[in-house]
């Protein structure tokens, strides 16, 4: 698949088959991930594959912030539950973290090179025919969330990537064509 290809076929994918992913695949993955440019090669990434445990783990900490909005304790309860099954059930789950630099600059930097080996990812993923998904939200700095994940203090967590073989494909979003958002300076 051409990256012009991948680019326009890229979806969020919010549903996925029981297919697992195979650790070399997630290798390749993440190795796309650390091909990205990034300034000073500072290399600011680092990743953490999710099993199923870690995968439930988080899924409860993020359905307990969304249980904060439910009255009912039952239904809070079974709020919690469903989001740390369906966490659970991913085919594969990826948090990205990145370092933290003491310098304001380098960390912004260090933050876009982050995102830019997630798009890598989730460019690359199409090719080996699986979906991605990216999250991202207060959750990434929940105590409870980090702990699921089990991140050191001093990095970041700045990107969850549910990954998976696309159950559906939702039709693309539609965006302004660039031409609309661009200015020729002269
Ligand atoms: C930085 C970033 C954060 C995102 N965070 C979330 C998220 O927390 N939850 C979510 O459902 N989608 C999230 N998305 C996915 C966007 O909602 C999605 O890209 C957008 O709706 C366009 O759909 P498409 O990816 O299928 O083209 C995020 C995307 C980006 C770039």
């Amino acid at each position: 698949m051409d990256v012009f290809e991948a680019i326009a076929a890229r979806r969020s994918i919010k549903q996925f088959t029981d297919r697992p992913i195979e650790r070399e695949e997630l290798d390749r993955l993440l190795q796309a991930v650390v091909e990205a440019p990034n300034h000073r090669m500072t290399e600011p990434w680092r990743f953490y594959v999710l099993g199923p445990e870690a995968r439930r783990a988080w899924g409860e900490a993020l359905g307990a912030r969304k249980a904060k909005r439910v009255e009912d304790p039952e239904a809070a309860r079974a709020v919690v539950e469903k989001v740390g099954s369906t966490h659970e059930a991913l085919p594969a789950m990826i948090a990205v973290a990145t370092t933290l630099d003491d310098n304001p600059e380098i960390r912004e930097e260090d933050y876009a090179a982050a995102m830019m080996g997630v798009q890598n990812l989730m460019l690359a993923a199409l090719d080996l025919g699986l979906g991605t998904h990216l999250k991202t939200g207060a959750v990434m700095d929940d105590p409870r969330a980090r702990a699921a994940v089990g991140v050191p203090e001093g990095e970041r967590i700045v990107a969850i990537v549910h990954l998976g073989e696309p159950a559906a494909v939702p039709d693309a979003r539609a965006r302004r064509p660039a031409t609309e958002v661009t200015t020729r300076v002269a």
